[in-house]
């Protein structure tokens, strides 16, 4: 049967990242995969999180089955973050999903049992695996004018007026902050002015909220998503663990949906299970029981908050560095636009051409869509990285 099948196109970032390892030459810089890096190039374990993996292992007695919606605890614990009591919890309902991703799919396929071959509206641009998520549940997408290169801010009427335009019972796929790939947010303003253009249209929110500490902090970048439910009788939500709580690899997200009332709340987290079930049955535990303990624990989620607001400084400082590098090299505001963003990634502006010199003659890996991770920029070799830039853009 396998004679049929064709090599399926490469994810563009994962095969970025592989391209990176195989790379030989010293120096190398890695701007592609979204994975934090500190000031030595190190991907570190949080310490909160390794103390609560420690406690974790005296504490356990048990690898039983968790069941499909994991955690349950955890899953308030994230309920509570994200949305922080911004709707009555009997309309509220989450369970832990492998991951970000995993969430967006079982969100996705929720999606598609309560309305077969629903129209999604994703910005333009966005994370590229939201495409094939959603069409691996047969629905069907469509783009929204979101990003404005010129500007590196939004294209916010176009942005309006095109949803203006969606059908009652559209879905409209947003990321809740640190936008990826442009890191061009809405404020709380816009945050506003989509909920009131959603309640009035009758579309449905589905927020992915991958970065939330990394923008302006825990609260500030989860207004947005709390604007949309304190209005909206339906959400969906798909927050991950992996950037904040720095567990990449343990996969941990939840998966979560706001209903009109605590009837279809229960029925609709019936069907989230179910779509768990015959899709993975259970979610890994070790990563949502070291979230949930940190978050539990009044001295480790100090720690984490603490270790968080370090992180997110890091990156406003170095976006600030390289923003001014560019000014020097290129003797221009061409790139100021990088400081005024937040969150992991920017979008440089370069062709694909220009991204593939940069890998090729100086060994700095950015996706082709021209996207950096702002995590990845060495601090001690800003103005290295921007004449590299200025080079291949002829500045
Ligand atoms: C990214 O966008 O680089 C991350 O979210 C990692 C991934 O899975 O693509």
């Amino acid at each position: 049967m396998f004679e049929v099948l064709q090599p399926s196109p490469p994810d563009k970032i994962l095969a970025l990242m592989a391209a990176f390892r195989e790379d030989e030459r010293a120096g190398k810089i890695d701007l592609g995969v979204g994975v934090y890096k500190d000031a030595q190039g190190v991907t570190p374990i949080m310490g909160a999180v390794k103390a609560a993996e420690a406690r974790l292992h005296q504490a356990q007695t048990t690898k039983t089955y968790v069941g499909p919606a994991g955690d349950k605890d955890f899953a308030a614990a994230m309920g509570d973050l994200v949305l922080a009591g911004a709707v009555p919890s009997e309309r509220l309902r989450g369970c832990q999903a492998p991951g970000g991703s995993g969430a967006l799919r079982v969100l996705a396929e929720l999606i598609a049992r309560a309305k077969p071959g629903a129209k999604v509206w994703v910005s333009d641009p966005t994370w590229p695996n939201h495409g094939p998520i959603l069409a691996a549940c047969r629905l069907e997408v469509e783009v929204y004018p979101y990003f404005d290169p010129a500007s590196g801010g939004l294209r916010f009427d176009e942005m309006m007026a095109a949803l203006g335009k969606a059908n009652a019972g559209d879905v409209v796929l947003l990321h809740g902050c640190c936008h990826n790939p442009t890191g061009a947010d809405l404020d709380i303003d816009q945050w506003g002015e989509v909920a009131k253009l959603f309640s009035q249209r009758g579309l449905v929110p589905f927020v992915d909220i991958a970065y939330q500490g990394f923008g302006g902090g825990l609260d500030e970048d989860a207004a947005g998503v709390r604007a949309l439910a304190g209005e909206l009788p339906e959400l969906l939500i798909a927050a991950s663990c992996s950037k904040n709580f720095a567990v990449y690899r343990e996969r941990v997200g939840a998966a979560m949906i706001v209903a009109c009332d605590a009837a279809q709340a229960d029925a609709t987290f019936s069907q989230m299970l179910s779509i768990a079930r015959a899709n993975y049955s259970m979610p890994p535990d070790h990563g949502a029981a070291l979230v949930r303990d940190v978050l539990a624990d009044a001295g480790l989620r100090t720690e984490w908050e603490a270790e968080l607001k370090a992180t997110r400084e890091r990156m406003i400082a170095l976006r600030g560095g390289l923003a001014e590098a560019l000014r020097r090299q290129s003797n221009s505001d061409r790139f100021d636009f990088l400081a005024r963003q937040r969150g992991m990634f920017s979008q440089l502006g370069l062709t694909r051409d220009e991204i593939i010199r940069l890998r090729e003659e100086f060994a700095i890996y950015a996706v082709e869509d021209s996207r950096i991770n702002i995590a990845g920029l060495p601090d001690d070799r800003l103005d290295e990285v921007a004449k590299a830039i200025c080079a291949v853009i002829g500045g």
